[in-house]
């Protein structure tokens, strides 16, 4: 760690071990946004038929928010003094976004990534708070990218609730 004068904040040397605490929670995080990248590419492709239409539009579109997501968490590690993780430290987590048995499966799509937002939207919460009071950039920060994740899974949660009004899912 860089010598520091600062007398408060997330950068002085006091908060050094909350400073280690919050890199990794950020590199977590910066992992779940390039898998759930890698996950969209996939399922923006894949799905056939023709319901399957705005769904593949819809990821199309999330995916350069995601990767968006994943430059900012990056940045704010370096911000940080962290290290931004290479690809060999990479763990794929994201079983329920593995392409479905049937491309015409739309229904496995939509519950997939709405389990992928369910779980970015509680770990970031848990990065809010553990940055609350002491990290306010970070804070705020993470606070907008949860923004965009509840609005992708409430699009999703109303696609599903299409396929269940008409007995499909
Ligand atoms: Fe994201
Ligand atoms: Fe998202």
């Amino acid at each position: 760690m860089p010598a520091t004068t600062d007398a408060r904040g997330i950068l002085s040397e006091e908060n050094t071990s909350k400073r280690e605490e919050i890199i990794e929670m950020l590199k977590r995080a910066y992992w779940m946004e390039i898998e759930t990248v890698m996950s969209y590419i996939s399922n923006s492709v894949n799905p056939d038929g023709v319901r399957a239409q705005e769904i593949k539009e819809s990821l199309e579109e999330d995916i350069q928010e995601e990767l968006g997501h994943a430059q900012r968490f990056a940045e704010r590690i370096k911000e940080l003094y962290g290290v931004v993780p290479g690809s060999l430290e990479f763990d794929a987590e994201q079983t329920y976004l593995q392409p479905p048995e049937h491309q015409t499966d739309v229904v496995h799509v939509i519950r997939g990534v709405i389990e992928a937002e369910a779980g970015a939207i509680d770990f970031y919460n848990r990065i809010i708070e553990a940055t609350d009071d002491v990290d306010p950039v970070t804070n705020d920060m993470t606070i907008e990218i949860l923004h965009d994740e509840e609005g992708h899974r409430r699009l999703f949660e109303g696609f599903l609730r299409e396929y269940e009004a008409e007995g499909l899912a």
